[in-house]
């Protein structure tokens, strides 16, 4: 069996698809094959999660490889985890993202939102959205910063999501941004650390940028500063990025003017660009179809079967994010865009649903920052819906073989008065 990393690099996210076709069954949960050296098998859907997602089958630490968890996530980052470290670390981020802080930044970035679309002629999405999102979140992160500051900080931490996965300069941009903002986000500790001001506020209220500066690891020490820098970015730059899926929120409503009408009578019907039930289906459905995190490794902790596959002790095994939530299997009419098969219900609770990870945020290593993901996305999307635009469909194309793509052209729209 040959080695496919270099096809990864390549095939970006039709990856996973190529793979399953090499052996001749497209429709296969378990495909194994050659990766960085060794044996791997790629899985999907509602088994493949479960089996992915339990804990004592698989570790994360050395999961990663080192060129991706390097820029993207940090040295000593909680993602690498496990067990009682992993879960006690993941407890900051829970304190950090819990519906009253997050109500906060959602209406933060409500009211910037507002401010950036008053009068505007044309808006390219991707860009404006980092303005937005990176002032909204490093100013709710309680880090101090002025408005050009924050500017120039969220562009250095879209930079590290722009480039992590792209061998070459963009690479070595998004490693000089990680160098960059890891001593920003190091300096933040420090002054967090000795600035008196913080001391008397209560847990309840204190920003992010203090929950990470008091946060002690299991042994009961405080985090070294590199470390707490580090997990301070692992709440700023993903809310950052959530602006890739508000450039894919402007393309399929360019796509789907049905859904502008809806989304804009929701709006109207409500008094309120801030949480409608219909704009919310659209950010689940904008998450379920569009690409972003293509697929996640673990390795495995003791010799094991899946799918009629050998799985050895150390091996890698690879779950499939894009294919479980297109997984024709499992999905209704999974290539149709339609944001109505969320409605009602609790997303969390479709097990196959995984475009930020799967099994309990609390006790694994789900993304706890869905509720911060759907809330930016959905009132960016009754934003957009609430305005006249045109945009080119040159400006929505995006590139399948670039990890993590976007559509390129920002997009531009074009606002008619
Ligand atoms: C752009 C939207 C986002 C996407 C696509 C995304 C995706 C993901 C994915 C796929 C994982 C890995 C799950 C796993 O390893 O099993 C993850 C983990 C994580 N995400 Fe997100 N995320 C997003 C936004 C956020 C936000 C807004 C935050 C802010 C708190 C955040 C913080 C984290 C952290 C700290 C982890 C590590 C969790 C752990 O290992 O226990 N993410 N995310």
């Amino acid at each position: 069996m040959s080695d496919r990393t270099l096809d990864l690099l390549r095939d970006g996210y039709t990856f996973a698809d190529t793979v399953r076709a090499r052996i001749g069954n497209l429709a296969t949960r378990a495909a194994p094959l050659k990766l960085m050296g060794g044996p791997a098998l790629l899985i999907r859907g509602t088994e493949a999660v479960r089996f992915f997602y339990d804990t004592d089958k698989f570790r994360r630490a050395g999961a990663m490889p080192l060129a991706v968890k390097a820029p993207l996530f940090g040295r000593g980052a909680v993602h690498g985890l496990d067990d009682d470290s992993h879960r006690h670390r993941k407890q900051l981020f829970m304190h950090a993202t819990t519906p009253e802080r997050v109500e906060v930044l959602v209406a933060e970035v409500d009211r910037e939102w507002a401010r950036v679309l008053e009068g505007a002629g044309t808006l390219n999405v991707y860009e404006a959205s980092v303005g937005v999102f990176g002032r909204a979140v490093l100013s709710w992160a309680g880090t101090g910063m002025d408005a050009p500051q924050m500017e120039d900080r969220a562009q250095r931490l879209a930079a590290i999501v722009e480039g992590f996965g792209v061998p070459g300069p963009p690479w070595v941009r998004a490693m000089l941004a990680r160098r960059d903002s890891d001593a920003w986000a190091k300096g933040l500790i420090t002054r967090a650390r000795t600035d008196e001001g913080c001391a008397g506020q209560g847990a309840g209220q204190a920003p992010a940028l203090d929950l990470v500066a008091a946060h002690r690891d299991a042994d009961g020490q405080l985090l070294d500063e590199h470390t707490a820098g580090v997990e301070l970015q692992n709440m700023v730059r993903p809310t950052i990025a959530v602006s890739r899926f508000a450039a894919f929120i402007a393309l399929a409503l360019h796509e789907h003017p049905d859904w502008v009408a809806r989304l804009r009578a929701e709006t109207t019907e409500r008094g309120t660009t801030v949480g409608g039930p219909l704009a919310r289906a659209f950010a689940h459905e904008v998450r379920r179809v569009y690409p972003f995190v293509p697929m996640l490794p673990a390795r495995a902790r003791c010799p094991m079967q899946w799918g009629g596959q050998q799985i050895r002790t150390g091996q890698r095994v690879l779950l499939d994010i894009l294919g479980t939530n297109n997984d024709p299997g499992e999905w209704e009419r999974p290539a149709d865009f339609d944001p109505e098969r969320f409605l009602d219900l609790d997303p969390t609770a479709i097990e196959n649903f995984v475009p930020q990870g799967g099994g309990s945020a609390e006790a694994g290593h789900r993304c706890p920052g869905e509720d911060i993901t759907v809330g930016l996305m959905a009132v960016t999307a009754a934003h957009l819906a609430g305005r006249d635009w045109t945009a080119e469909d040159a400006g929505m194309s995006f590139d399948l073989h670039r990890m993590p793509t976007r559509p390129q052209g920002g997009p531009v729209l074009q606002f008619t008065p």
